[in-house]
């Protein structure tokens, strides 16, 4: 087996490589990414010299460099997108360039080149938001996007069921709530709180602090689109959460008690614009269907992460000093 595995250097994208290279030794992963600000090759430094790992530097959006990839691999595994939110909301255009002009790109390739398994990765934000009492998301929910982040994830989703029903793409797709663990940029809440406390700097709360998230650990993220891709799905969308819904304060408190602080370091900050104020998902269809249920629970989940920040220390403080990005210029030259 031979996966084009998208966005690779990213968060999730590098821990599934991991996962994947671990589970299946024999299978073969060429890994496209652009690097931009997100990706980070020093995530997969320990599978740099395994002979079925490849890496090629790219874009998306690339078509000539795509169909030239697509043609040797079995099967495409995407995550490369624009991921944050607050990224979206101050300037849109690489969420559409990417999101929307890249999924394309890569849809296109895959039907030229005799319609290529295509596994689609996917938000729970394209749902919209919840009110505190409303059924969690299932894959019946309508779309109903909010921010620009999730409008061009919304979009990439239509694209890949568009490809399904027009062109009999085989095609999967999973919406997936909120991921955390190893490697997670520290832009985003549950990293960029962590490593702030082991800095003893503050740490920014939105609003009021009481937005709601259901969190998975990553690797359970990983084994969901493990079986999604080796199962005769096709055509089929999956919903996949962790069973463990938390407001943005009781994620702090529990930080803080993890990490011996005290309250004084919670900074109530300005909400960011729109802010969707629930996500949860019901994730029964693929429990039902393919057996999964994610097995790392929150309490534990959030204890091996805070220990991976602290035994990575060089990791993240090479990221946030923006050091990490020489390592590029030295490899690759820009
Ligand atoms: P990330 O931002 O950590 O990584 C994205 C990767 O894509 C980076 O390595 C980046 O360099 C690469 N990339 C960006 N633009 C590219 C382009 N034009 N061409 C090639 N590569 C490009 O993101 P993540 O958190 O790992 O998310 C991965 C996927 O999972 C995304 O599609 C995201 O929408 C989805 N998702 C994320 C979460 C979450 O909680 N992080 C939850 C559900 C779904
Ligand atoms: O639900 C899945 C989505 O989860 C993914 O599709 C996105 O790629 C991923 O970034 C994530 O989006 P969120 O916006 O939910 O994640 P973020 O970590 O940015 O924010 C989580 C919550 O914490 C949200 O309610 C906003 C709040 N927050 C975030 C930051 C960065 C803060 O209160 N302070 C902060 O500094």
């Amino acid at each position: 087996m031979k996966l084009l595995i998208t966005g690779g250097a990213g968060f999730i994208g590098s821990n599934f490589i991991h996962y994947i290279l671990k589970k299946y030794p024999d299978y073969k992963i060429v890994n496209l990414d652009l690097l931009t600000y997100a990706g980070n090759l020093e995530n997969l430094k320990d599978s740099e010299g395994n002979p079925n790992y490849k890496f090629v530097k790219g874009d998306i959006a690339d078509a000539k460099l795509v169909n030239e990839l697509v043609k040797e691999v079995d099967m495409i595994v995407h995550f490369a997108a624009e991921s944050h939110v607050d990224r979206s909301i101050l300037n849109s255009i690489s969420f559409i360039h990417t999101n929307v002009i890249g999924t394309h790109t890569l849809l296109e390739a895959a039907k030229n080149n005799g319609n290529k398994r295509f596994h689609h990765v996917s938000t729970d934000e394209v749902f919209g938001s919840l009110a505190p009492n409303d059924p969690a998301f299932n894959e019946k929910t309508p779309y109903d996007p909010r921010s620009p982040y999730s409008a061009s994830k919304a979009a990439s989703d239509h694209l890949v069921r568009a490809y399904f029903h027009t062109y009999d793409l085989p095609v999967t797709i999973s919406n997936c709530s909120n991921n955390y663990g190893p490697f997670h940029f520290p832009e985003k809440l549950i990293p960029l709180f962590i490593t702030n406390l082991l800095e003893d700097k503050k740490v920014p709360l939105y609003g009021d602090g009481l937005n709601v998230r259901d969190w998975l650990y990553v690797e359970d993220h990983c084994a969901a689109i493990d079986l999604i891709i080796h199962k005769e799905s096709i055509g089929e969308t999956y919903c996949i959460g962790g069973n463990a819904e938390k407001n943005n304060r009781e994620i702090t408190h529990e930080l803080l008690k993890l990490m011996d602080k005290n309250e004084s370091f919670i900074e109530f900050v300005k909400d960011r614009p729109g802010h969707d104020k629930r996500y949860a998902i019901n994730f029964s269809k693929i429990k039902k269907e393919l057996g999964w249920e994610p097995r790392v629970n929150f309490t534990q989940g959030l204890k091996k992460t805070v220990e991976w920040y602290k035994n990575n220390q060089d990791w993240w403080k090479k990221i946030k000093s923006g050091e990490y990005k020489d390592y590029y210029k030295n490899q690759y030259g820009k």
